[in-house]
């Protein structure tokens, strides 16, 4: 395996999700549920479909629940294989076989750049992927495993954006691109990236959406990188030093056109709870059903 195969993943985790409380007073907000499953189980799902089975978490205080939710649960286990509900056991052991999953606490929250940072000696000289928990990828639109494969063509760092309403831009990081000669138009050189700009500000409508493919050499640029937006350390900021640093390799964006469900605030938290449901075989039809006559009562 040469140092230049994507195996790792980093699923930042350290939030103290303040949008859901009271929820997430003793719970993190990664394990509410989207429909039955917990939200992170979903994202490790993703990473395991790209090919990726070495995840690390940035956990923080009280994330307990996401090192019992990843391990075994022999009692429960032992419980179900004496009943013979095998369908239940096969739903008990599905997020421990899905990956080798590691933790590491980040300390302080100093932001998304810090949070990638603490991964750098975990993930070594290799380049990784980065998912963020409140982004859920549809699994129909393999974005993950498309931006590996530009990176294994392309060298460098790979970012995944999304065209959003101009009102919404000031919520993500903001990406001034290019097209690239002989490529297809959704994939980008990234000249410019800024976090978060007022809508009169932002160099386009291209936001930065929740998956990074990274060149380990953000680990050296991240050592660097002042605080910026929010007080914060930045992983758009390393990203905008990356993008004019042909010696490692530059950024290349990706266009998702796919299905993406946000789950960082309530709203649409419920939004991708009823679109998840209304798709899925053994509920959906049921639930369709109900919402369609719930609607009509509106
Ligand atoms: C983070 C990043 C931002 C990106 C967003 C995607 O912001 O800093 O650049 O656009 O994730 O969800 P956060 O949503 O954590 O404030």
């Amino acid at each position: 395996m040469t140092s230049n195969t994507v195996t790792k993943a980093v699923i930042p985790a350290a939030g103290l999700g303040t949008r859901f409380l009271p929820a997430t007073k003793a719970t993190p907000k990664e394990m509410l549920p989207v429909v039955d499953t917990p939200a992170i189980q979903l994202v490790v799902e993703e990473a395991a479909s790209a090919g990726l089975t070495d995840v690390l978490m940035v956990t923080g205080r009280n994330k307990r629940p996401l090192e019992d939710h990843f391990d075994r649960a022999a009692e429960l286990e032992v419980l179900l294989e004496a009943k013979g509900d095998v369908a239940r056991l096969d739903l008990v052991r599905r997020s421990t076989d899905l990956a080798s999953v590691h933790y590491v606490r980040q300390g302080e929250p100093r932001g998304l750049g810090h949070a990638v940072l603490c991964a750098a000696a975990h993930v070594g000289d290799q380049p990784f992927a980065v998912l963020l928990g409140d982004d859920l990828i549809d699994e129909r639109d393999p974005l993950l495993k498309q931006m590996i494969d530009i990176r294994h063509s392309r060298g460098g760092s790979v970012i995944a954006l999304m065209e959003v309403p101009a009102d919404q831009i000031h919520l993500y990081g903001c990406a001034a691109v290019a097209p690239i000669a002989g490529e297809h138009s959704d994939i980008v050189q990234v000249l410019d990236l800024v976090e978060k700009p007022p809508a009169a500000e932002a160099p386009s409508n291209l936001a930065i959406i929740g998956r990074y493919v990274l060149d380990p050499a953000v680990f050296g640029v991240l050592e660097r990188t002042e605080p910026g937006r929010g007080g914060e350390i930045q992983l758009t900021d390393a990203l905008q030093v990356l993008a004019s640093s042909p010696d490692a390799g530059g950024v290349t964006g990706v266009i998702f056109r796919g299905r993406r469900y946000d789950t960082g605030d309530r709203l649409s938290y419920l939004q991708a709870v009823v679109q998840l449901a209304a798709q899925r075989e053994d509920l959906g039809p049921d639930f369709t059903k109900w919402l369609k006559s719930f609607v009509a009562t509106l």
